[in-house]
């Protein structure tokens, strides 16, 4: 889900295309009674959600039907055994949905990239625009391993841990830290990585406040890619979906001040004393504050020229800049 009203999302499959019917969208072999029943059964949570307003009424659907039939996807060749109870199951969960509570806590997991991670309460979801802004560092990891270098990557206010445990994993031989002030975050990305079997030397993660001058003391000008999504929403610009506004904690939407770029200030700040001499920042940004960034980072001194890049929907999504 974007932080931006209209944009919503979900675990995985929200940058993707699905025709209206998902089962033939994705080649489900389904014969005689069952095919009906769960046909129909899936048809009929859809109309509902659509009714309720949701915005990704057939994926999400499906996803709930997979849920309720205990099956990861729903492309077997020959389908599972619908399960006594299957209807009351899949409408307890279509229910829910119904009342907008986000389709990864229904189903307790986040896809992001590669990865599928469980989801905490209180900790904000990865929303698929953000596999394109983690891509950068991504790629300036690999960059450099292939050059012969041991990568240090830091990710400011770092959530779920998604973007780290994206470096971690698809870069092997990178080092990879997370911060977040919030500790149940912290506790989250943690957990996460436990399950990914990721282990400390590869990604770590740690409380800390992006505001905090001696935060990695330690580290100050030799880190390779400074990465962030930090809370960029405007103190006035209210989320209007109830997924984002009922369900993802303040502290991770809004940035502070009139123009949302109080928080983001600060991690500018961060980067500049964290990165060395030709390191690479990414920072994640609504469509509309592009100009702001550049000019935010351009009057630091301390980078080469800005430049603002597109989420895969073609809107101004995330800066890049070189530290001099
Ligand atoms: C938009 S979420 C991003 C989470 C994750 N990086 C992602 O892309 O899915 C912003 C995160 O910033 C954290 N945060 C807010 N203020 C912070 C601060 N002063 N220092 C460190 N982290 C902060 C919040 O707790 C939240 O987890």
């Amino acid at each position: 889900m974007c932080r931006c009203p209209g944009h919503p999302g979900n675990p995985g499959r929200g940058n993707r295309a699905w025709g209206r019917d998902p089962l033939a969208a994705r080649g489900v072999g389904l014969t005689g009674r069952d095919d009906a029943r769960l046909r129909g059964a899936i048809a009929a949570a859809a109309q509902r959600l659509a009714v309720a307003g949701v915005p990704s009424p057939h994926v999400d659907a499906l996803a709930l039907a997979e849920h309720a039939l205990g099956v990861p996807q729903l492309i077997l060749a020959v389908p599972p055994a619908i399960p006594a109870g299957f209807e009351v199951a899949l409408d307890a969960l279509v229910r829910r949905r119904e009342a907008r509570e986000p389709l990864q806590h229904i189903i307790g997991f986040a896809a992001f990239r590669h990865l599928t991670v469980p989801v905490v309460r209180g900790v904000f979801l990865p929303r698929p625009e953000t596999e394109v802004v983690a891509e950068q560092a991504v790629d300036e990891a690999r960059r450099l391993t292939g050059a012969g270098r041991e990568p240090l990557v830091v990710d400011l206010c770092t959530g779920s841990g998604v973007i780290v445990l994206s470096v971690a994993t698809e870069v092997p031989g990178s080092r990879v830290i997370g911060i977040d002030m919030d500790p149940t975050a912290v506790a989250a990305a943690r957990g996460s990585a436990v399950a990914l079997e990721v282990g400390a030397a590869a990604a770590r993660f740690e409380v800390g406040d992006v505001s905090d001058p001696t935060l990695l003391a330690d580290l100050a000008g030799a880190v390779d890619v400074v990465i962030s999504n930090p809370p960029y929403i405007p103190d006035d610009a209210i989320p209007l979906e109830p997924e984002v506004a009922d369900h993802d904690p303040p502290r991770a939407l809004f940035g502070g001040g009139a123009d949302g770029l109080d928080l983001p200030r600060h991690v500018v700040t961060a980067a500049a004393r964290l990165l060395r001499p030709g390191g690479l920042f990414v920072m994640e940004h609504a469509d509309v504050q592009g100009a702001s960034v550049r000019e935010l980072l351009d009057r630091t001194g301390a980078f080469e020229p800005a430049t603002t890049h597109h989420d895969l929907t073609g809107r101004d999504r995330f800066v890049l800049a070189r530290r001099r």
